[in-house]
């Protein structure tokens, strides 16, 4: 009688368990298709009144065209007013502004190619090697980079892994731009892929995925290289004008991130960097 009663306690308490696991699930959901609905409201009249439209208006990648609203693209509105991920904008304007002299740019993790055709733009030398395993996003990147005039400069493949990586001729000065949703385990491993002690790196970290992550990068490139990390700060609301027009849900809903903890990112700089000039 006893064991039954326990056994009945313990189911109780996993249906309760269940079922506000599943309230969450429904509650994520619901509020997604929530901020989508306003953002397409918001987007479509924005971009009736000409305030919002395929130029990215402020970033790095300022005054680069973007595709048109109609083809999806993640984080669109986030990407060409200009905020997104904006933690990485300086350190990004730096290395454009020193006229960092890369060889290579290897962008794992491409999607729809904000950071390929963005840095394609800015490092007219470099030869450009995208990854995307997702064949929609690659063709939208694809119409990015020639609505841009830089479909020539980028060589747009498919899965990257270490062997991937291996085969590419990396020359002397390699910059390498990596988010894969937690496969930089295996990816960002020097003794797998031996250039990368040479490559400066700017490195989305996935600790959510692969608990220990930022432990495990800083003990394989600690000696190489120095490293910095930069954390998820929020949008800076008053830095963007047109975000006053509207109201605080709708902003809120565009602004909304879908990441599931506060994102961190490590820039290293290689120690070992080459003299390209000799
Ligand atoms: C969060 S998105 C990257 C977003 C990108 N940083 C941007 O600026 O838009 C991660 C992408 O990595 C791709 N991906 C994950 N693992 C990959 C791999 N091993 N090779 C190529 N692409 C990969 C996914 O398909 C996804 O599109």
């Amino acid at each position: 009688m006893k064991r039954q009663i326990r056994e009945w306690i313990e189911n109780l308490a996993k249906a309760v368990l269940e079922r506000s696991r599943l309230t969450m699930i429904l509650a994520t959901l619901l509020a997604e298709q929530r901020n989508r609905a306003i953002r397409h409201r918001v987007e479509a009249n924005l971009l009736a009144s000409g305030e919002y439209g395929d130029e990215i208006q402020q970033g790095p990648f300022r005054g680069l065209s973007y595709p048109p609203n109609e083809d999806w693209a993640a984080a669109r509105f986030q990407k060409v007013i200009g905020f997104y991920e904006i933690e990485l904008q300086a350190p990004i304007e730096q290395l454009i502004a020193e006229k960092r002299p890369y060889t290579d740019i290897i962008i794992a993790g491409a999607a729809e190619g904000y950071y390929t055709v963005g840095l394609s733009h800015h490092f007219p030398q470099a030869a450009i090697h995208s990854f995307e395993i997702q064949a929609h996003r690659r063709e939208f990147l694809e119409r990015f980079a020639k609505l841009n005039q830089l479909n020539d400069r980028v060589t747009n493949y498919g899965y990257c892994d270490p062997q991937a990586l291996n085969q590419l001729k990396i020359g002397k000065r390699p910059l390498v731009v990596c988010d894969v949703e937690g496969y930089e385990e295996i990816l960002m491993d020097p003794k797998a892929v031996t250039w990368l002690t040479r490559a400066d790196i700017i490195l989305e970290l996935h600790d959510n995925f692969v608990p220990g992550i930022q432990t495990l990068i800083r003990s394989r490139f600690g000696d190489s290289h120095e490293i910095e990390r930069f954390s998820e700060n929020g949008v800076p609301y008053n830095q963007f004008p047109l975000l006053n027009k509207l109201l605080m849900s709708e902003i809120l809903a565009l602004t909304a991130s879908e990441r599931v903890c506060i994102q961190n990112w490590f820039i290293m700089h290689t120690k070992n960097a080459e003299n390209t000039t000799t």
